[in-house]
């Protein structure tokens, strides 16, 4: 029988083993992750290792923390940006942030916050809506390298032409220079915004919740996982999530299929903003 199993076949045997033993020697369980863009990354990053194979890489991975982190940051797309979805940001502002006004004191959840993008742009709306030291926000990624850039809070200046677009589409009340100092080639995040942030390694498909959060923003990571592990992330996620709090959405991504979704009705039509309903 083996004889008539493609390669293909074979290496998606080997890519299984390979994210088995991550789990059972690492705790990252990679196993529920949506396969076609996974088996693209590991292929990307395998050819920059230099290592022949995925059993090579597996010999080598398992036994060579260094590695995986290499491997970790190889397979988490990063990808992300300040006001990004400006609409979002711009409904954020104009529909939530009356209702966060209610509470005397707000905790929110960036879970997947890359390096922070959406952390500081959700300050800035905070900020400008008269909220400044009446919120704490975590910001929280599996991958370490993106969580201090996150800290740092340092982005190009060519990125920082993008952000400003966003800020000013999403409804933005001041000139965006107003929140960095620019230095080279660099924009430096103000630190009045990092005031009442804080970046930490949470692991979605394995830790525990954070604790009582007004407001989640789980964006544009969710269409990276199965659908048992969307279901299970987002239990986690409405086990932190009292009733009449937030739970946020990437564009893509929606909760009408969920087993949780008849706990929530969307706020925002199209925004992918969700209020926990009073029952
Ligand atoms: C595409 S980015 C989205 C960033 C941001 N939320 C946004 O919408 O712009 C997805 C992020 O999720 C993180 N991630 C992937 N798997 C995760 C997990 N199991 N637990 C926590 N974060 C995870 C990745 O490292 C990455 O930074």
């Amino acid at each position: 029988m083996g004889s008539c199993m493609r390669t293909q076949d074979i290496e998606g045997i080997e890519i299984g083993l390979l994210l088995d033993g991550i789990f059972r020697v690492y705790g990252y369980d990679f196993r529920e992750y949506a396969e076609a863009s996974l088996k693209r990354r590991l292929a990307q990053w395998l050819q920059k290792t230099g290592l022949g194979s995925f059993p090579e890489a597996q010999a080598r991975v398992l036994h060579d923390r260094e590695l995986f982190s290499g491997l970790l940051e190889g397979i988490t797309v990063n990808v992300s940006a300040m006001f990004r979805d400006p609409q979002f940001f711009k409904a954020l502002r104009e529909e939530v942030v009356l209702h966060l006004k209610t509470y005397p004191f707000i905790k929110i959840w960036v879970a997947g916050c890359s390096a922070g993008e959406e952390v500081y742009s959700l300050a800035i709306v905070l900020c400008e809506e008269g909220l400044q030291g009446r919120y704490r926000i975590y910001g929280t990624d599996i991958n370490e390298k993106v969580l201090r850039q996150a800290e740092e809070g340092i982005y190009s200046l060519e990125r920082v032409q993008q952000f400003t677009q966003g800020y000013q589409k999403a409804g933005g009340k001041r000139d965006f220079s107003d929140y960095y100092t620019a230095r080279y080639d660099y924009a430096i995040v103000s630190e009045k915004l990092r005031d009442n942030v804080v970046f930490a390694s949470h692991n979605l498909t394995a830790d525990a919740g954070i604790g009582e959060m007004q407001m989640v923003l789980c964006r544009n990571l969710l269409i990276y996982f199965k659908p048992a592990l969307k279901e299970r992330v987002l239990g986690l996620i409405d086990g932190c999530l009292p009733n009449g709090g937030f739970l946020c959405l990437g564009m893509k991504e929606t909760l009408s299929d969920r087993v949780i979704a008849g706990r929530y009705t969307e706020m925002v039509r199209g925004k992918r903003i969700y209020r926990k309903q009073y029952v």
